[in-house]
């Protein structure tokens, strides 16, 4: 059942289950307005939005296809509010946008917006709405991507916000990217059920992963190993998650034991940005989460190697000649999908799919 923000206090609101939010946050169609966490797909949604994907990618391939795409929401603005550094998140989404015709704006340093003269999130928000159409944003803080939603919601302008990165907590973009990479990989060998999927690195900090685990959880027979040092392993919560929808999982410390019986490998980096101490994480024994030439001699043929990127040592670039090392293909689909979801917002998913129906 669909609900309405109006009719919910932000406390009420913000207490409730991930699952509980989720239907505050969709259309009448059942497609996302607001887009803020992984809780809010499952495989059939996830399905209907790689379907739209791979549609727009093949469209895009000529240009009186790309002059169509244009034409779907050019009347529509997009601000890219983004509160931490970002490369790859924030050009995907200025490239998805652009393939959509919007018009695009950005903030990428407080420091250059009017929240150095003391404005509130919340105000500078509401301005943003004054002139967009859509937020996308990234913030180191968990939970105000949500606030944002909610506020906008319950103003005159409630226009839809895309979380492209909350803290430490969540990335529902990038899982949605690993999703439809994981998918586009297995497609002519079963598809994304009865799978390995093996993440590696500081999962304890790694909001990709945390999103990514939530998606997988939907899928048949997919088992998760979290592999790790302990004082970076996965999060309880996310743990309760894969208990409850009775994933099965394993943690490790051991990532070679598990190569052979990987379907996919998702490599991560260590996230000390995120470090208490100075040099925390640089006190812990990394040296065994790393994939190089030996790593990749275990894998099996089909098997890929993923990250979302950027990464630092944890991956030997000697691998990146190999065809199972999938990551700059993995981060070109973020373009895609991020597309595809922008398009599902403004309500084009049914013209984008008849035109390709009618035309290639
Ligand atoms: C990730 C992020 O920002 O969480 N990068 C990305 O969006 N591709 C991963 C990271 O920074 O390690």
């Amino acid at each position: 059942m669909r609900k309405n923000m109006i009719d919910i206090a932000w406390e009420s609101f913000a207490a409730l289950p991930l699952e509980d939010k989720a239907p505050y946050l969709r259309q009448a169609d059942g497609t996302p307005f607001h887009t803020l966490f992984a809780q809010q797909f499952d495989p059939p949604l996830l399905d209907r939005l790689c379907t739209l994907a791979n549609c727009i990618r093949s469209i895009a391939k000529t240009r009186a296809g790309m002059d169509f795409m244009r034409q779907q929401i050019c009347h529509k603005r997009a601000m890219l509010y983004f509160s931490q550094p970002s490369s790859r998140t924030f050009l995907s989404f200025v490239s998805a946008c652009q393939i959509l015709g919007m018009q695009i704006g950005e903030v990428r340093d407080s420091a250059t917006s009017s929240e150095f003269k003391g404005e509130s999130r919340e105000d500078s928000v509401r301005t943003f709405s004054s002139y967009f159409d859509l937020i996308v944003m990234r913030s180191p803080e968990k939970g105000l991507a949500e606030h944002m939603a909610w506020v906008l919601s319950n103003s005159e302008r409630p226009i839809p916000v895309i979380n492209a990165g909350s803290g430490k907590d969540q990335h529902p973009t990038q899982a949605l990217l690993d999703i439809y990479t994981l998918q586009r990989s297995f497609e002519r060998i079963g598809g994304l059920r009865d799978r390995t999927i093996v993440m590696v690195g500081d999962l304890a900090r790694g909001r990709t992963v945390r999103s990514l685990a939530v998606l997988l959880a939907g899928y048949p027979n997919v088992r998760q190993v979290f592999v790790a040092p302990e004082a970076l392993q996965i999060g309880e919560d996310v743990q309760a998650v894969l208990r409850q929808r009775g994933v099965e999982f394993s943690l490790s410390d051991n990532l070679r034991s598990w190569l052979p019986q990987a379907d996919a490998v998702y490599m991560t980096r260590i996230q000390d940005e995120w470090d208490q101490a100075r040099g925390e994480s640089a006190g812990i024994d990394t040296s065994r989460f790393k994939f190089g030439l030996e790593e990749l001699a275990l894998l099996r043929p089909h098997a890929i190697v993923m990250h979302p990127l950027p990464r630092r040592d944890e991956i030997d670039t000697a691998v990146d000649r190999d065809p199972r090392a999938m990551y700059w293909r993995q981060m070109r689909n973020g373009m895609w999908v991020r597309a595809a979801l922008i398009a599902m917002t403004f309500g084009c998913e049914r013209r984008v799919l008849d035109y390709q129906r009618a035309n290639l």
